[in-house]
């Protein structure tokens, strides 16, 4: 299951994400918002990222106007490992070497086709673990507000 959410910025380009999860044949559960009226980024975020962090989704997918802050925002829940794209090439390798469990686009930077393009790269692409693992756990020590070394 696929958490997905976004502000009002970012809704244009839910159509698209929906789009490959339904190729995919991903289930997903849209948190918000649903409209083009004003809504505060950080609360459809956080929506999105309680999912992911209690374990109702295994991932989720958020969108602003730049997916810059929506993406903080999901990230400041504990648990949450989030990653801003406009490339596929980062989104492929925030899923092999940093584990990112939710990704976040802007819909006033990437192009629709481009969006697609890096939501199936993210989806589809698995954590490699061994010495990255290591390191995601270390991630996950400053999360939890342990010094390392
Ligand atoms: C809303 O105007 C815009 O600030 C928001 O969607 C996002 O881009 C913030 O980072």
């Amino acid at each position: 299951m696929i958490a997905i959410a976004c502000d009002h910025a970012g809704i244009d380009l839910k159509p698209a994400v929906i789009a490959v999860l339904d190729e995919l044949e991903i289930p997903y559960y849209d948190f918000g918002t649903h409209s083009h009226e004003s809504v505060d980024y950080p609360i459809y975020g956080a929506r999105a990222a309680h999912a992911v962090a209690n374990g109702s989704c295994d991932r989720g997918i958020v969108l602003c106007g730049t997916g810059v802050g929506i993406s903080m925002a999901a990230g400041k829940v504990h648990g949450i490992r989030c990653v801003c794209c406009t490339d596929t090439y980062s989104a492929k390798m925030s899923r092999l070497h940093n584990n990112a469990n939710m990704l976040a686009l802007g819909a006033r930077v990437v192009g629709t086709e481009l969006a697609k393009d890096i939501v199936r790269t993210w989806l589809l692409t698995e954590f490699e673990g061994e010495r990255h693992a290591r390191r995601v756990g270390q991630i996950d020590a400053l999360d939890r507000g342990e010094e390392l070394e």
